[in-house]
């Protein structure tokens, strides 16, 4: 592998309100590991070194710390505190990115994404610049307005957006030197906003978010295999 070194900035300090319960879901153990560390095991995978940055809340460092040193996982890594939103978490991740790199950002409740698909989107990223990965709809799409009426979309004009989105350092910390905006609910919407065009590449289909019981359940299934 030539080019410049690779990070990833493993967003992981969200409170997983919508799947209930006290413990976040990313820390929520599949098949004897916490899904953040499956996550993280797809960036070790690859053929070369991956710089690690494991964004955490204060409240959950000192148990996920004491859970690498004991399951001896992963000993070189940053790890800054979490934001009051994800623009407020990478943009604390971001004085741990080295420059002149390339940075995938991934959310940490992603464990699905495969290391070919890492090496895919850290080529195309650094290559364009920026690399954002989505996926047409298999569902039709309606807008709804708020009030009785809803109207439906051209599902072809559609794209569902996933993470990782990967960046060359520059444009990924010229973006976020924005303020913030609460428009900004991934790294794509941040880069854009700072007027650079998005580059949408094809996502992998089931690089699933899991966000609710229900997708827990299944990536039980899907881990233990
Ligand atoms: O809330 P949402 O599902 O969009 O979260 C996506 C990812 O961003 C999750 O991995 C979550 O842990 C992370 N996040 C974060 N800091 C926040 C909110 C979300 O790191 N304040």
């Amino acid at each position: 592998m030539t080019g410049r070194n690779k990070y990833a900035i493993i967003v992981a300090a969200g409170s997983g309100t919508r799947m209930g319960g006290t413990t976040p879901k990313q820390f929520l153990e599949i098949d004897g590991k916490p899904i953040l560390r499956h996550t993280i095991e797809r960036f070790l995978a690859l053929p070369y070194p991956v710089g690690i940055i494991v964004v955490i809340n204060d409240e959950h460092k000192d148990w996920w710390k004491k859970y690498c040193v004991e399951s001896e996982f992963l000993e070189r890594y940053a790890i800054p505190s979490g934001g009051i939103t994800r623009f407020h978490s990478v943009a604390n991740a971001l004085q741990y990115l080295p420059d002149d790199t390339v940075v995938a950002v991934h959310d940490g409740v992603r464990p699905f994404v495969t290391p070919e698909f890492l090496e895919e989107m850290f080529r195309a990223g650094e290559e364009l610049g920026n690399a954002v990965p989505a996926v047409p709809p298999v569902e039709t799409v309606r807008e709804v307005t708020g009030g009785p009426e809803s109207y439906v979309l051209r599902r072809d004009d559609i794209r569902l957006v996933q993470t990782p989105q990967v960046f060359r350092s520059e444009v990924l910390k010229a973006a976020y030197r924005l303020p913030y905006d609460p428009a900004f609910t991934d790294d794509a919407s941040v880069v854009e906003a700072a007027g650079y065009r998005i580059n949408l590449v094809p996502g992998l289909r089931h690089n699933d978010k899991i966000t609710t019981p229900e997708d827990l359940e299944i990536a039980r299934l899907r881990l233990a295999l």
